[in-house]
């Protein structure tokens, strides 16, 4: 169903690394689009670019309404008067430590900003929604590759939130099986759109592997802190699920194609990952071949709460949403350098 047909799709979150390039794949696919964002960690310039990369045409299929969802206000602007297929929920905070210091900040943002989304739908008849949930859901996992239907944990209240919002959806689709809901568990998003136009621009000093990497690149930051090298792994740093962030964009749209056929029902869970693990020290190489730059590097000790290899089972989403992702490690950390060498303080023009 594309927007030819009427479909139109809430993005929360629609201004974020993530929410950018799936937006851009949306309109591509003919969606029409209302984005809801706070800009607590994104700006509208990433708006702007995928509004230039869409083309003037479909360009004017998407619209950005600045909003918190903790806020009624803000979402009674956006439901009143729009009728939505289904929602894509993208918007949360995400940064473990922060969430360990600011439990409230967290379960208000995460928790409460998904009730409140939860609630409007119902009140408005929309009771679709594809909800960014993580591999952090799988904890430690005693096993690998994850599996779907894995016992699921948290570690931290970051973790905590994607669990309770699962469990939430859960409860709320046995109640009234009008719901539909597709939970997506990304692995470790990264890379940027191949245009090098729109990419991941945290705030502050970045927790995530490839911002950082990415900074030290530029010049921003001196030297990359390697967490751990006692792992039991071939080098011993951790392993992780690296995945394209097109390629997630697309496990999206795929996600949401089945979401709007009618034989789907109830609520499941898919992973978004390549299935293959990749070291930090792996990943370093991999990022000084694709950017011709050296990399320097601290071995420091583990990063508590880490866990020594994380990598998904892609089984699933290939049998039931016929999704499987194509991009490697190569193509990650060219289309990652190219954001990064055309745009070294991100959305900025400087720091
Ligand atoms: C982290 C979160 C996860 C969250 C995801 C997306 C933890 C334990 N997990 O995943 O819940 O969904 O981010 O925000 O925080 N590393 C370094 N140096 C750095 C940064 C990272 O060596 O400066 C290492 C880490 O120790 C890890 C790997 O790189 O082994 C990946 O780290 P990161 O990008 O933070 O992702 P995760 O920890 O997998």
């Amino acid at each position: 169903m594309g927007a030819q047909d009427g479909g139109c799709i809430l993005v929360t979150g629609g201004a974020g690394f993530i929410g950018t390039h799936t937006v851009l794949q949306l309109l591509k696919e003919g969606f029409k689009v209302v984005i809801i964002d706070n800009l607590d960690n994104s700006v509208e310039e990433g708006v702007e670019r995928v509004k230039d990369l869409a083309g003037p045409e479909l360009a004017g299929n998407l619209t950005f309404i600045l909003g918190d969802l903790r806020n009624k206000e803000d979402l009674e602007n956006v439901f009143n008067g729009r009728r939505f297929d289904a929602v894509i929920h993208f918007a949360g905070l995400k940064a473990v430590a922060e969430s360990v210091a600011k439990p409230f900040l967290y379960y208000h943002n995460n928790i409460v900003g998904t009730l409140n989304l939860f609630e409007f739908m119902e009140k408005y008849g929309c009771k679709k929604m594809v909800f960014s949930s993580s591999s952090t859901v799988y904890g430690q996992p005693e096993k690998i590759p994850c599996v779907e239907d894995f016992h699921l944990t948290a570690l931290n209240p970051y973790g905590r939130t994607k669990l309770f919002v699962e469990d939430i959806a859960r409860d709320i689709q046995k109640a009234d099986p009008e719901w539909k809901m597709i939970f997506l568990r990304y692995f470790n998003p990264v890379g940027a759109h191949e245009s090098g136009r729109i990419g991941e621009d945290p705030k502050g000093i970045p927790n995530n592997l490839m911002p950082y990497i990415q900074q030290v690149a530029v010049g921003r930051l001196p030297e990359l802190n390697v967490y751990g090298v006692d792992y039991p792994t071939q080098d011993g740093s951790a392993i992780r699920d690296y995945i394209h962030v097109m390629d997630l964009a697309d496990g999206h749209i795929c996600a949401l194609q089945r979401l709007l056929t009618p034989e789907f029902n109830g609520c499941t869970a898919y992973n978004l990952g390549t299935g293959c693990g990749t070291s930090v020290l792996e990943m370093v190489a991999a990022f000084e071949k694709a950017s011709g730059k050296k990399i320097p590097v601290k071995l420091c000790p583990r990063r508590p709460g880490d866990a020594t290899a994380v990598y998904a089972s892609t089984d699933k989403a290939l049998r039931e949403l016929g999704w499987k992702a194509k991009y490697g490690l190569a193509e990650m950390c060219r289309d990652q350098w190219n954001w990064a060498r055309n745009n070294p303080f991100g959305y900025h023009t400087h720091p």
